[in-house]
């Protein structure tokens, strides 16, 4: 079975976890957009990996572990993590495949996202990693691809190109130097030579996969809200975070893949700006991140957190295809006197019952909530949904009718065995 996992909300909802668990299960997982922004954690016996461009799956031995085309690479990120990993004993050197299409970062990228940021006076609170301006280059067909790295020449062609026309606009729009052929040259030659092992065509290895009968996990990163097309635009990131960028960024065709698996917080949690219409008032806010240790994986950033949204989850389950329901960290719940649900917004006196589209309501969004009973006591270490108290049981099963999907996963604390099946 080929199964994609997908972010319901603006990431960070727990799908390292997730793909940890199913890892387990396949033979395969690659990862199909995004790049270095993201930060998947997984806890395995007390030790704590977050991993930004190698698949999740790397930590059980003998999977194979791609990173698609849709995704773009940061060649200094992705060998501190290869190092990172034999550090820790693991080896992903047979098992790593880099798409020779994927795209490569490169310090221009970087340095433009930073500035970009400081000038914008709406800004986005990008990860500064050069995703969104790499992104751009691929869509304005002068992006170099890992493909192009592993030519020398090609290689040397494509940047030259690129910096005859950016180092132009650095200076003249931005006050910055620019950079140096040579040094970027150099750089990335010693790069190409330790990566060439990796570099292959990752949709020709997946179709065989496929072919054999053998089943892949397509480890989404981000999250729906954060899509380029459907998420908060512009407070969004820059590649197709919903299921469908599954299909484009591997090679693998849609009528592959058999199902989609959306992973959602039971709370909701935002790094960056944006709107965020169930946002916590500032007090409580802070109480809660510190309980869920809600600081970015990536950047460190405090997130911004908030009631569970079913207004968005909803959306999120008809763009995605989501059949199936992963709801994460119930554990931070525990202990509060009642707990708000989202259930429409509202806005100059209309009710939306639908994610809305014109920024001006999204920013307005008044919450309408249902109040539900916490309950006291601790979920961590229950191992089944009959084991959870009752009113833990109703908060689920209410998500549940309102977004019209089944919970097939429970998580209720960091660990692979603080996790729930149904
Ligand atoms: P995972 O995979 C949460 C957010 C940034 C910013 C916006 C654009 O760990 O869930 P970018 O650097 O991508 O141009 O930033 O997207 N963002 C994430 N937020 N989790 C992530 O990844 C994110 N990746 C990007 O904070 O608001
Ligand atoms: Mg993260």
């Amino acid at each position: 079975m080929n199964i994609v996992i997908v972010g319901t909300q603006w990431g960070d909802e727990g799908k390292g976890k997730v793909i940890d668990i199913l890892s387990e299960k396949v033979d395969v997982v690659v990862r199909y957009q995004g790049g270095n922004n993201a930060g998947h954690t997984v806890v395995v016996d007390g030790a704590e990996y977050i991993f930004h461009l190698i698949p999740s799956g790397i930590l059980h031995k003998g999977k194979v572990c791609c990173i698609g085309n849709g995704v773009v690479v940061d060649p200094e990120v992705l060998l501190q993590e290869i190092a990172g990993l034999e550090r820790a004993g693991i080896r992903p050197a047979r098992r790593l495949k880099i798409s020779d299409l994927a795209h490569l970062i490169l310090p221009y990228h970087r340095i433009l996202d930073q500035l970009r940021e400081m000038k914008r006076t709406h800004k986005i609170g990008t990860t500064n990693r050069g995703i969104g301006p790499c992104y751009a280059d691929k869509i304005n067909r002068c992006g170099i691809r890992m493909v192009d790295l592993l030519n020398s020449r090609v290689f040397a062609d494509k940047l030259k190109d690129n910096l005859r026309e950016k180092n132009e606009i650095f200076r003249k729009v931005y006050g910055h130097p620019g950079f140096d052929f040579n040094k970027i040259y150099r750089q990335y030659m010693g790069y190409a030579a330790k990566l060439s092992g990796y570099v292959c065509n990752t949709a020709l290895l997946l179709d065989e996969a496929v072919n054999r009968g053998k089943d892949i996990l397509f480890e989404g990163a981000q999250g729906t809200f954060l899509d380029i097309d459907f998420g908060t635009y512009p407070f969004v990131t820059s590649s197709s975070t919903v299921s469908g960028g599954a299909a484009v960024g591997t090679g693998v065709s849609p009528d592959k893949i058999d199902k989609v698996i959306g992973v959602a917080k039971a709370y909701t949690t935002r790094v960056g700006e944006g709107p965020f219409p169930t946002e916590f008032p500032a007090r409580f806010g802070t109480f809660m991140r510190d309980k869920g240790s809600e600081f970015g994986a990536t950047t460190g950033r405090p997130r911004r957190c908030g009631w569970f949204d079913s207004v968005m989850v909803r959306e999120a389950v008809m763009i995605n295809g989501i059949t199936d329901l992963a709801v994460m960290k119930l554990d931070i719940l525990d202990g509060l006197k009642s707990i708000k649900i989202c259930v429409a917004y509202k806005y100059k006196g209309k009710v939306f019952r639908e994610f809305p589209h014109d920024a001006s309501v999204i920013n307005g969004a008044v919450p309408v909530y249902k109040e539900v009973p916490g309950w006291r006591g601790a979920v961590a270490g229950v191992a089944k949904f009959n084991g959870l108290p009752a009113n833990a049981r109703s908060y689920i099963s209410r998500l549940q009718d309102l977004l019209g999907t089944k919970m097939s996963i429970i998580s209720v604390g960091c660990a692979r065995k603080d996790t729930i099946f149904l």
